[in-house]
């Protein structure tokens, strides 16, 4: 195989990467675009304030083209996301309690309707956990009641039985970290109550401060060994050359290491597409050619 889409499907895994609605007339962007993944993720176009500008007025004008690029790509969709504390539009940031949590819950039964059939894995939750301490994020979600996580997972199953509903999370990759353990006693606890949860995203943002760390594949499979499939969402990976590639290469190995580690997203397909102010974290340059590490991540999946 010689495309990082067809190389994965021949490892029974998709390879994706977010995208930006507005790049699709820069040829260079869509040719790559067409020619390499097999699963996309909107990078902004699915978020609450995209979707539902004004409380109860859904647009989907911009987020439907995606979903006509997917089906022209024969490629999965990756609906991003639900219910978040970030990018919601005004009127829902100053709402508070039960007003607050039946508006979550009506947005995710709308969008989950409108995209029903067309989406394999919705990011139900986006990053409700705490950074250092392993709890909870504070947010005002989060004051609706510390059930409003089990709640959008119970409403997201209700709107849409077929669909696989995910948790995803940046700063989870590392097994040792407080967050990584928040995250992994929450899926535990939902599967021994059977709040329905069928995926983690680990997005996989690698820096210096947050580094890819020795211990991933532990923590994939662990997860995995809960009885969730899992999903490296967002990847991008600071730095550039040879250390670069082979960190790339190191964590397409862990992925395919792990049986229900079923696809990989990149967040974004050129360094300068990157939401990254600055930096060369992605598989192509800015002129659209295969970097070390485009050569290296094939060559993991078994493409040449
Ligand atoms: O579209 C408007 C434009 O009209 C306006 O003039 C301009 C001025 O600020 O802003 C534009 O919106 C920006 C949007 O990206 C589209 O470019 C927002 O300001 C900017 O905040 C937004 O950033 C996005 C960020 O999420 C917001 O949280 C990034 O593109 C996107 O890559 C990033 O993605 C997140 C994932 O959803 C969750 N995980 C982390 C990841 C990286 O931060």
């Amino acid at each position: 195989a010689s495309t990082l889409g067809s190389a994965a499907a021949a490892q029974g895994r998709y390879f994706g990467t977010a995208v930006s609605i507005n790049k699709l007339s820069d040829a260079t962007y869509s040719s790559i675009l067409n020619r390499e993944f097999n699963s996309v993720t909107a990078e902004n176009e699915m978020k609450i304030d995209a979707l539902e500008p004004q409380q109860n007025q859904f647009n989907y004008t911009t987020a439907d083209r995606l979903i006509t690029l997917a089906n022209g790509m024969g490629a999965k969709v990756r609906g991003h996301t639900l219910a978040w504390h970030s990018q919601q539009p005004g009127w829902m940031q100053s709402m508070s309690g039960t007003a607050l949590r039946s508006a979550m819950k009506n947005h995710i039964t709308q969008v989950m309707t409108h995209y029903k059939g067309k989406i394999d894995s919705w990011d139900v939750v986006n990053e409700a956990f705490d950074d250092s301490n392993g709890g909870r994020r504070d947010s005002n979600l989060q004051r609706t009641g510390n059930d409003w996580i089990e709640d959008a997972f119970k409403t997201a199953r209700a709107a849409d039985p077929a669909v696989k509903l995910c948790y995803n999370d940046y700063n989870t990759d590392n097994w040792t970290w407080a967050k990584t353990q928040g995250v992994y006693n929450m899926v535990k606890d939902f599967k021994a109550r059977g709040v329905p949860i069928d995926c983690v995203g680990f997005q996989s943002h690698f820096n210096s401060g947050s580094p890819y760390p020795s211990n991933y594949r532990t923590t994939l499979q662990n997860f995995a060994d809960l009885g969730v499939d899992v999903q490296i969402t967002e990847l991008d990976i600071e730095g550039s050359g040879t250390t670069q590639a082979n960190t790339y290469a190191n964590v397409v190995r862990d992925c395919l290491a792990v049986t229900r580690c079923n696809g990989i997203t990149v967040w974004g397909i050129r360094d300068s597409d990157s939401w990254r102010a600055s930096g060369t974290p992605l598989l192509f340059d800015a002129n659209g050619n295969p970097k070390q590490a485009y050569t290296s991540t094939l060559a993991a999946l078994g493409g040449s």
